[in-house]
């Protein structure tokens, strides 16, 4: 277990909570391997009703770990990448997922936000998708749910400009279902899931399967996997992470087009 990632289970729901907020709880391998097998256990135990997905600090996450990605792109990536095996738990995952989140949830942090169920956003979150700015593709198939969910424009929109998205659009858009005071969050976050957890558990797992293919979702993964890993090695990726590593705007002018 990742001690960046922590968990907490009582009454039926089982609370993860991000726990990197010195690096605005960046992803790395060892925290998507940790979340992957909460998401991938959760699935064989009667015992978890609700997962609570949360952040600390003053963002829900930065997204993937920027530095582990330079280190892919230069070879020096890990074996094997726990980001797959996560995307793929929360797709088939028939268990009802809760997020609540404030602040910016960059990247992943949002598309996974495609995979819950009901979404719970302070008045400051942010909805950052900035593959394209790091020219990378979109992942967690949000190539396919985010044109399914807000259209085809507004999808092109935030997946290439990676503008940050408001929360009261997030909601009129149908990426959440609400805004709530930010001192707030936490407990209604948590109201929601007793909620939930109190339903008939049977029930309400075999509708989400019946709402979800998620044979579709993760093929729509994979393809996105195949691309992303390409993109990652390319010239113009290592142009966007030397930025970010030097803290300076990437200038992609000087990379060829391929
Ligand atoms: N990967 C690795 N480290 C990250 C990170 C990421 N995705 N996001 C933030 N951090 C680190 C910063 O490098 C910094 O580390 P340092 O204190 O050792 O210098 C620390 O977290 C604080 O981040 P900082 O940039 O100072 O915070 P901020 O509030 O000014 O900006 C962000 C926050 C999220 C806007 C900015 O950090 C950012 O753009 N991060 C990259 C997001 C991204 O592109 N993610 C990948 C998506 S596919």
């Amino acid at each position: 277990m990742s001690a960046e990632i922590h968990v907490e289970q009582a009454d039926g729901i089982l609370t993860i909570t991000l726990a990197r907020p010195d690096k605005k709880n960046a992803l790395t391998n060892e925290m998507y391997g940790a979340l992957a097998d909460i998401i991938e256990n959760a699935e064989h135990d009667s015992d978890v009703r609700v997962l609570l997905l949360q952040g600390d600090g003053d963002m829900f996450t930065a997204g993937n770990d920027v530095g582990e990605f330079a280190a892919i792109a230069s070879g020096k990536g890990p074996s094997e990448r726990h980001v797959h095996r996560f995307l793929h738990a929360l797709a088939k995952s028939s268990v009802s997922i809760i997020a609540a989140v404030q602040g910016k949830a960059v990247g992943i942090g949002t598309t996974l936000l495609l995979h819950c169920d009901y979404v719970l956003l302070a008045p400051d979150a942010e909805l950052i998708t900035p593959f394209v700015n790091l020219a990378l593709v979109p992942e967690a198939a949000s190539s396919y749910l985010l044109p399914l969910r807000v259209g085809h424009v507004r999808a092109f929109e935030m997946f290439a400009l990676g503008e940050p998205l408001d929360a009261q659009t997030a909601v009129a858009w149908g990426l959440a279902n609400k805004v709530c005071a930010k001192d707030q969050l936490r407990d209604d976050a948590r109201r929601m899931a007793e909620r939930i957890a109190a339903k008939p558990a049977g029930s309400l797992s075999a509708m989400k399967k019946l709402m979800r293919e998620a044979e579709t979702l993760v093929a729509q993964m994979d393809s996105e996997s195949a691309k992303f890993q390409e993109r990652l090695t390319s010239a113009e990726a290592r142009e966007a992470f030397a930025a970010f590593a030097e803290k300076r705007k990437p200038d992609f002018a000087k990379v060829a087009r391929h």
